[in-house]
C-alpha cells in the first residue's frame, strides 16, 4: 500500500501548479465518541476569526492511557451528496508518530502538528488539545479542484472503533 501512496504523492507533486487557493478554510466539525469511559470530547468547535480565516479548537480526554490505534482516513468531495474522493487510507498511529514514514499522512500532519499537543510517542493519556488550528494553502504542495470536501476519521482503539471526526472544508482555487 505504501508503494502504491507513495506513486500518487509523486504524481501529486508533478503537478506542482503555483499554489494558491483565494478560499481554503474549515466549514463544519463534527466529534463524536462511541465509548465514553475511552474517549470523552469536551469541545470540537469552529471559529471565524475573518472572512477566510476559521480555527479549530478541539479539546478531547481520553480516559485510559492509549497504546494501540489505528486510524480510517477517507477523504469525500461534494458532488450530489459527498463521495470518496482518491484512496482512503489506513494507518497505526502509534507506529506513524515514531516513524513519520508515510508521505500522505505527513503531509497532513504537518499541516496540524504545531497547534496540537499530540506531538510525541505513545501513549496518550489525558488531556488532548488542538488549539486555533487553521488550514493554510501554502502548505499543501499542489491545489486541489475547487469544491467541498470532508475529511473523515474514525478512530479505532484496541481494534474497536471507539470515536469518529468529520471536517469539512472548502477550497477554491485561485485562477
Ligand atoms: C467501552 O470500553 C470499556 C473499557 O474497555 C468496555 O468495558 C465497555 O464494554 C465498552 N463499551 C461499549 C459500549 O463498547
Ligand atoms: C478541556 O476540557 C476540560 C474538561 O471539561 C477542562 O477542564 C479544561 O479546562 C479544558 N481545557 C481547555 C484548554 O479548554
Ligand atoms: C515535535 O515537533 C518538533 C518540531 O516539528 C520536532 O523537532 C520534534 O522531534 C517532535 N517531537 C517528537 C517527540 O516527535
Amino acid at each position: 500500500m505504501t508503494a502504491r501512496l507513495s506513486i500518487s504523492i509523486l504524481l501529486l507533486l508533478q503537478l506542482q501548479l503555483q499554489c494558491s487557493a483565494t478560499v481554503f478554510k474549515l466549514t463544519n466539525a463534527v466529534c463524536e465518541s462511541f465509548n465514553k469511559s475511552w474517549v470523552e470530547f469536551e469541545l470540537c468547535r469552529l471559529r471565524a476569526v475573518s472572512r477566510h480565516k476559521v480555527y479549530l479548537n478541539l479539546n478531547v480526554t481520553l480516559h485510559q492511557p492509549i497504546n494501540d490505534i489505528h486510524i480510517k482516513g477517507q477523504l469525500m468531495k461534494k458532488e450530489n451528496g459527498y463521495k470518496p474522493w482518491l484512496y482512503s487510507v489506513s494507518f497505526n498511529g502509534c507506529q506513524f508518530i515514531r516513524r513519520r514514514n508515510n508521505p500522505l499522512i505527513k503531509l497532513v500532519w504537518d499541516l496540524f502538528k504545531e497547534y496540537s499537543t499530540l506531538n510525541h510517542t505513545c501513549p496518550y493519556v489525558g488531556q488532548q488539545l488542538i488549539k486555533d488550528f487553521y488550514l493554510r494553502s501554502e502548505k499543501l504542495p499542489t491545489p486541489i479542484p475547487t469544491g467541498e470536501y470532508l475529511v473523515q476519521l474514525t478512530w479505532i482503539i484496541n481494534k474497536k472503533p471507539i470515536a469518529a471526526t468529520n471536517f469539512y472544508f472548502m477550497f477554491v482555487e485561485d485562477l
